[in-house]
This record gives structure tokens, sequence and C-alpha cells, in this order.
């Protein structure tokens, strides 16, 4: 940068979800490393998650980067609730919140950033998802980036919702089954690999409610960045680049794999490592099924049953809450007895680390959009059982598109 050119000061403020705080963390540091000044804006309620994860009052996740020359700076704000509200037993709440409350305390805590910001603050970078950039963007002058953190062809499919349900494939009382091939930049996909709120039959809720603000809204973005692979989304992107500047910047992981200083996670991370390393190349299964959706306890029945008679050795990760009921009770009888010599449960772990590791041969997932790109940047093939939201659409990329896994 030349001598005179000023840094540029972006805000960047993720969804408040484990799956959109990694990849946005990723960014903030990509950026700050070439050159920019960056603050980093999480909520009350992830800053305090984040910090009794890592047992420690933590006053800032970035003192770690600071430390390496990165200029980041952190604050936080209110979603709205109070800290105390269980937001994974009560997504609808805290999503309302998201959507009529947090707005409010977003755009307080701007203004105080832009009247104080040195180098001044001249862009703000958002999660797709929230409904405000655009007002907050040009009440502030700021410069309005959309970051999307789900694939290409999933953000097309929000973007499309008029022509899908012009073309009796959403929202009609009697949703047509047949193939959608009329999306701009996407060859053909089915009914069954839309996104789950697109399947449903309620299209009131809260989360369809965020969807139709939100993606009338990234429509005034400045550009939208895209954490997926150019190269494998390019038909997608470039039909949507038609509309509106979208670039692909992925993959934007740290460029080792090794616990980072700075803690993302918002369960305390088991180290899988010792026990890997006693594990034969390619011989583990890890399985996991991200931060956000919940398992019946009949499918973890299930699964113990098929680790069980697999014989396989693998690593799963079983969220606290990972049933949404008090039952903490879940596997069943006898399974980690039976399974000890060759299963390690845990209830987080440093995923990408894990991954990463040579016993590691294969990964049962949830198809969430940051493991599939993790797996495919470590070369781990696929086992896909989708839960909801994106993850489905994520399926067929994986599955049918690029054959990199099974289901
Ligand atoms: C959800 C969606 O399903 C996803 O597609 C969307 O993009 C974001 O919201 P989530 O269900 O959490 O995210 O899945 P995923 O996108 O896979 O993100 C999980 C993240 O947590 C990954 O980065 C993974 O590395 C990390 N993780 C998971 C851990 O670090 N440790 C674990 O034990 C499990």
């Amino acid at each position: 940068m030349a001598k005179n050119q000023q840094k540029v000061h972006a805000i960047m403020i993720p969804y408040p979800f484990q799956g959109h705080v990694i990849p946005f963390v990723h960014l903030a540091i990509k950026l700050a490393s070439r050159d920019f000044t960056i603050t980093f804006v999480n909520t009350h309620s992830i800053h305090q998650q984040i910090s009794k994860a890592q047992s420690t009052d933590a006053g800032d996740i970035f003192a770690g980067a600071r430390e390496s020359g990165l200029d980041i700076r952190y604050a936080t704000v209110s979603d709205g609730l109070p800290l105390e509200f269980d937001r994974s037993l009560n997504h609808d709440q805290h999503q309302e919140s998201l959507l009529q409350v947090s707005s409010a305390h977003v755009d307080e805590l701007v203004g105080k950033l832009v009247c104080s910001g040195n180098p001044p603050v001249s862009c703000l970078i958002a999660d797709t998802f929230f409904v405000w950039p655009s007002s907050i963007a040009s009440k502030y002058n700021l410069v309005n980036v959309s970051f999307w953190t789900e694939p290409a062809l999933v953000f097309t499919l929000y973007y499309h919702l008029d022509l899908l349900r012009q073309n009796g494939h959403f929202a009609s009382s009697d949703n047509r089954v047949d193939t959608i091939g009329y999306i701009p930049g996407v060859q053909a996909i089915e009914p069954r690999d839309l996104m789950s709120y697109l399947q449903a039959s309620d299209i009131t809720t809260v989360v369809h409610r965020i969807i139709y603000k939100a993606f009338e809204d990234v429509k005034r973005a400045d550009f939208v960045i895209c954490n997926t692979v150019q190269e494998l989304e390019h038909e997608t992107l470039s039909a949507l680049n038609q509309k509106q500047p979208i670039y692909a910047i992925g993959p934007i992981f740290p460029n080792e794999f090794k616990r980072t200083k700075i803690a993302t996670s918002l369960w305390s991370e088991s180290d899988c490592s010792q026990w890997l390393n006693s594990k034969a190349n390619g011989s583990v299964l890890y399985v996991s099924f991200g931060s956000y959706a919940h398992v019946s306890k009949h499918d973890i029945v299930e699964i113990a049953h098929g680790l069980s008679v697999s014989e396989v050795d693998f690593v799963w990760v079983l969220r606290p809450d990972i049933v949404s009921s008090d039952d903490t009770d879940i596997l069943p009888d006898g399974f980690e007895d039976s399974v000890k010599e060759r299963g390690l449960i845990v209830a987080w772990c440093h995923q990408i680390g894990v991954i990463s590791h040579p016993a590691i041969g294969g990964f049962l997932t949830h198809c969430g959009w940051n493991s599939t790109m993790e797996s495919m940047w470590c070369g781990v093939p696929l086992i896909c059982f989708p839960l909801l939201t994106d993850q489905f659409t994520n399926r067929k990329l994986v599955v049918d598109d690029w054959k990199l896994g099974n289901l």
C-alpha cells in the first residue's frame, strides 16, 4: 500500500451461529493479513459462550491475532434477548429477536464505531441472513458487502424465490415435484434437493420472513462475497453476476490447521490427537452433525447400532444439545462399553484438526457447508445425512454433481 493511502477499516458482523462465526473469523484474519483494519462484532451471547468454552474470561477473542501484528478490534452487541435465554432450545424466538430487535442495537453500535473509527470506517461486511445491512450501510455511508457463507447454488435458489413461486415449485398448495430447469446457471435440480425451508408446508415461519426480507435486502448490496470455490460453481456464479457482482472467495481456512490462538468454538474442544495417533492411516470414521441441527433420539440409537455392527473405529461428536430435550441418556445401554476400544465420543473437537489427521478415512456428516468445504480441502470422502436448511442442497452438490460422497 502506498504510504499516503489510508487503510480500509471494515466492520464485520456474522449471523450469531457457530457455522457463520467460523467463516467470518477466517475472513477477518485473511483481510487483516492484507492490511485491512477490522472491527469484528459478535453478540454478547456468542461472546459469552466462547469465553465459557475456553474457561477464560477472554475480554477479546482476537487478542492472539493482535499479538501477531493483525489490526483486528472486537466489539459485542445485544441480540435483543437476555443472556440466560436458551437460544439452542428456542431457535425460533432467537431468530424472531434477530429479525425484530437486533437491528436497533447494531445501528447504535455502528454509529459509535463510525464516529470514533481510526482509520475511518468505510465498509460494512454483514452476513446475508441479516435483514438490515442496506439501511445501516446507507445511513453511515459505508460500502455494503454481503457475505454469504453457503454455496452459490443455495444463494441463487433463495435469490430466485419468485421464479420458483411463479412456476409452482414453492408456495403453492400443491407444489410441483418435477425437475426444476429454469433457474439461471442451474442446469437442473430436483425439488427434494431444495433447502428444507423451500420444501416446508408452512411458509410463514420466522425463518421464511427472514429469508424473504434478507434476499430483498441483498439486492441493494454493493457486492456479494460467497464462501465457495469459483471452479466448482462457475456456471451459477456467472449467471448471478449478470444481476449483481458476486465473488467466490473460498476456501478461506487458515493455511495450517493446528489450533490457532483465536477461539471460535462455542463448546470446549476435546483433544483427539493422541487417540488418532494410535490408529492406522485412513481407518477412522469421523461422525458429526455440526452446531445447529438437533437429531432425534431414535436416529442417535440407529447410528450407534450402525457403528456397532460396522466394526469401524470412529470419533463421534455428540454435542450437549444434540437432542432437543433434557434427555441426557441418549445412547443405547452398554454402547459406550462395547465400543471403548475403537470409539472416541466427545462433545466437541477442533474439527479441521481432526479431519486433517491421516487416521481419518471418512466423514459421516449432516452436510453443513463448512464441514463440506473442510472435508473437500482435506480430501476426506463423505457419507451424507442431511438434516435441515441448506444441507439437502449441499448433499446434491457433493453426491450428484461432484461425486465426493454417498447417500
Ligand atoms: C449451519 C448449516 O448447516 C451450514 O450449512 C450453514 O452454512 C451454517 O449453519 P452447522 O450446522 O454448524 O452450520 O454446520 P457446518 O456448516 O458444517 O459448520 C460447523 C462448523 O463447526 C465447522 O466449521 C466445523 O469445523 C466446526 N466444528 C464442528 C468443530 O470445530 N468441532 C466440532 O466438533 C464440530
